[in-house]
């Protein structure tokens, strides 16, 4: 990883430079309520140490929402500045989530990465996460005004 980029918890100070950055990745999708300053502080508020940024000087280059139930752990978010890529921050940033979720006895992690996200796809694969294809994912909405916005 390049050697002036830091990896830190995600705090909620961080919110308008978190989601300036969502804003500039291709494929994002963003939930119009679940994405909000109030939603994403409230997770934070919930999973104080488990979500991190990538810090460039003053600037975060990159960041994973990460949070648990107890139970298991579900990454949101994943993503790295365009002029960052292929240096080691994504993985960096997702070693530091898995040492957080270790420290809190957490034994299992999820994402979803849709399908035509061949380059999401691979980095997962090529850190050594599994993807299932035995299982269908199911959801259901509760509120019709969370929308999601991708960004193109
Ligand atoms: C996916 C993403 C987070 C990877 O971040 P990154 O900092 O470039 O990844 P890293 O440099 O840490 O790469 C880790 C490994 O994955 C591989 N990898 C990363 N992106 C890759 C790509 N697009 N295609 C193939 N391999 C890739 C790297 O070669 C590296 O392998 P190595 O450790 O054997 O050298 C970044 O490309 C991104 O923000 N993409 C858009 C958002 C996205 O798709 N997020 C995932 C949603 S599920």
């Amino acid at each position: 990883m390049k050697e002036n980029v830091t990896i830190r918890p995600m705090e909620k100070g961080d919110y308008n430079a978190v989601a300036a950055l969502w804003a500039s990745i291709k494929g994002m999708g963003i939930r119009s309520i679940d994405d909000s300053e109030e939603y994403v502080c409230r997770f934070i508020e919930r999973n104080p140490l488990t979500s991190v940024v990538a810090v460039d000087g003053d600037r975060i280059v990159g960041s994973v929402l990460c949070g648990h139930d107890g139970r298991q752990a579900c990454f949101y978010h994943v993503c790295v500045a365009e002029d960052h890529r292929l240096c080691g921050i994504g993985r960096a940033m997702v070693d530091r989530c898995v040492e957080g979720l270790k420290a809190e006895h957490i034994n299992r992690i999820y994402l979803i990465a849709f399908k035509h996200n061949t380059g999401g796809n691979s980095f997962w694969r090529q850190l050594g996460w599994e993807c299932r294809n035995d299982r269908n994912y199911y959801e259901l909405y509760l509120n019709d005004e969370n929308q999601t916005t991708f960004i193109v």
